[in-house]
């Protein structure tokens, strides 16, 4: 019996090692990663500290909003962008959409604490920012890496944009000291080229973030 169960054990490993090893087996389009416990990614993500290489009002100086902008922070997390966007737009809307249900309660609450009444979370689904209205603006920090079938994805964002509008795109760089494994960092020309493939343009690159690459497009 005991000799059986070995036997068993060893041959679901060498059929486990033989899957993973598959040879022509696609690796994987993006980063799966679970952000389900709000209060342990704030540490991170709100850090005081994160705003000296994340420039946050500078990069929102550079999508050059109305203050009547409807805006989309697409992978908002605990709401790092969309708190300071909410100020940006103050007779706008900024939609603080994400995939985790945890993160859209702590984005209400955040939301009602900080009085940004213009902040209203939205539940994403892998697919879709299930936005109800199109936008001005998407802004997507630090989450183009967790899109998967991205140009099926953006091709579908562009019925979201309104006249005129622009998706701006802040990801990490290859040789930033801190992000996704390497396979999931992606240089501006990939993204340039991912981003003609579902239909658009570049509208303007920046270069003043030292860790991450940010670019504007539009259709
Ligand atoms: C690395 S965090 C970035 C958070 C925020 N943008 C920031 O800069 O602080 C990525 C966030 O994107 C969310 N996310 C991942 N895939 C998503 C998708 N397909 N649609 C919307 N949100 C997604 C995650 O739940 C997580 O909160």
């Amino acid at each position: 019996m005991y000799r059986f169960a070995l036997v068993s054990m060893f041959v679901a490993l060498v059929a486990a090692v033989a899957q993973a090893q598959q040879p022509g087996a696609k690796p994987p389009d993006h980063m799966q990663h679970r952000f389900d416990d709000p209060a342990k990614f704030a540490k991170s993500f709100d850090d005081p500290k994160r705003d000296a290489w994340q420039m946050p009002d500078r990069v929102i100086a550079a999508l050059k909003l109305a203050p009547n902008a409807a805006v989309a922070d697409i992978g908002a997390g605990t709401g790092y962008f969309s708190m300071r966007l909410a100020r940006a737009v103050p007779k706008g809307t900024v939609y603080a959409v994400d995939i985790e249900p945890n993160m859209i309660s702590h984005l209400k609450t955040r939301a009602a604490t900080e009085k940004r009444t213009n902040v209203t979370p939205v539940l994403a689904s892998a697919e879709s920012p299930n936005l109800t209205q199109p936008v001005d603006v998407i802004l997507i920090v630090d989450t183009y890496h967790h899109i998967g079938s991205r140009k099926a994805y953006f091709q579908a964002l562009r019925s979201k944009l309104k006249p005129g509008g622009r998706i701006a795109i802040v990801d990490f760089r290859k040789d930033a000291p801190e992000g996704p494994p390497a396979e999931f960092r992606f240089t501006p020309e990939q993204i340039k080229n991912e981003m003609a493939e579902a239909g658009y343009t570049v509208d303007s690159e920046h270069d003043f973030l030292p860790r991450q690459v940010f670019l504007i497009f539009k259709v």
